[in-house]
């Protein structure tokens, strides 16, 4: 592996440090966000937040906006709270050891292993969907990657790593992962393992790993509200739980409401109707739940005591996460 890496491995940023701080918050970005949505993000927040102790003052606002965009916005808030921790309790010196690391807000045995391995060449693996989906071929694995047989694969993998070059053996895989070992039809041919598969050897490449049954995904109805008052439109601040907690919101409602009724909630939030109603439908997939958004966008004049009206394109302004942006 480390040689297909030192030939093959990506270019990108937070491989041109060995701050652990920096390392950090790129596999945080990189939990569950693909490599090539992170980057940009990455070099912002670092040029916005240099080091922990910037990170540890920063307010939530600005924290949000420099987030906005990439969901699940609580990695932010626990990355705020982990710098706050390691200005705290480690003095400003981000910690490399992987059992220090799995005490901070926001770091699982993936993201610790990730950095103990990284920054501090400690030989853990950290296994992500991707290593998981390299073992379960590489070892002919019959069971779904759930909980129970990732731990028993971490195990596997943490007794291969090197004695040299921890850091580079955790990226080799995520490359690998990334490149190669692909989910469907997986170039075998270019693998460095090919000769060590039993996967490959048996032919089972395309149909491993075995998958676990997942829970269905909600379905929601929303009616959501965009208005507008010259170039402002009104926001307000969501619930501290659940969903987004605390983030902006255009106002909405669960189900999804006729032109009458949406008339009567636009009163019952305070705007009066100027002009005519544009219908919009969008859609956005979390997680757990898909949102079957219909989107009222209409003028309005009137007090709107619950909301705030603010400029959408301020990049100074509030964040408005994904699921709200495409409703303007
Ligand atoms: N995915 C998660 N961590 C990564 C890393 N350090 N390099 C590339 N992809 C990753």
């Amino acid at each position: 592996m480390l040689p297909w890496y030192a030939a093959n491995k990506r270019d990108l940023p937070w491989r041109h440090t060995r701050d652990a701080y920096r390392i950090y918050v790129s596999e945080i970005m990189l939990q569950q966000t693909r490599v090539g949505a992170v980057i940009g993000y990455y070099n912002r927040f670092l040029q916005q937040f240099p080091t922990v102790q910037h990170l540890a003052e920063t307010d939530d606002d600005t924290l949000l906006k420099m987030w906005e965009g990439l969901g699940y916005y609580s990695r932010a808030r626990n990355l705020k709270k982990a710098a706050q921790t390691v200005c705290k309790e480690h003095n400003g010196v981000f910690p490399t050891d992987y059992n220090a690391l799995r005490t901070l807000s926001g770091a699982g045995a993936y993201t610790a292993g990730a950095v103990a391995s990284i920054a501090g060449e400690q030989r853990v693996a950290a296994v992500d969907g991707n290593v998981l989906r390299i073992l379960a071929r590489v070892l002919a694995y019959p069971h779904p990657a759930d909980e129970i047989y990732k731990n028993v694969l971490t195990d596997f993998l943490t007794n291969a790593y090197p004695m040299h070059g921890c850091g580079d053996f955790t990226q080799s895989f995520m490359d690998l992962g990334s490149a190669v070992c692909l989910p469907a039809q997986p170039l075998c041919n270019d693998c460095p393992l090919h000769r060590v598969c039993e996967g490959h050897a048996r032919n089972l490449q395309n149909e491993l790993p075995v998958r676990p049954q997942k829970a269905a995904r909600k379905e929601e109805q929303r009616t959501v509200f965009v208005l507008r008052r010259a170039d402002a439109i009104g926001v307000r601040k969501r619930p501290a739980t659940g969903i987004l907690a605390n983030l902006w919101e255009l106002p909405n409602v669960l189900g999804r409401l006729s032109e009458q009724e949406a008339v009567q909630q636009i009163e019952t939030l305070g705007g009066r109707i100027e002009g005519a109603f544009t219908v919009r439908h969008c859609k956005h997939v979390f997680t757990h739940v898909t949102w079957h958004m219909t989107v009222y966008d209409v003028c309005v004049q009137g007090d709107c005591p619950d909301l705030l009206f603010t400029d959408p394109s301020d990049p100074h302004g509030k964040a408005l996460p994904t699921a709200f942006r495409i409703c303007l």
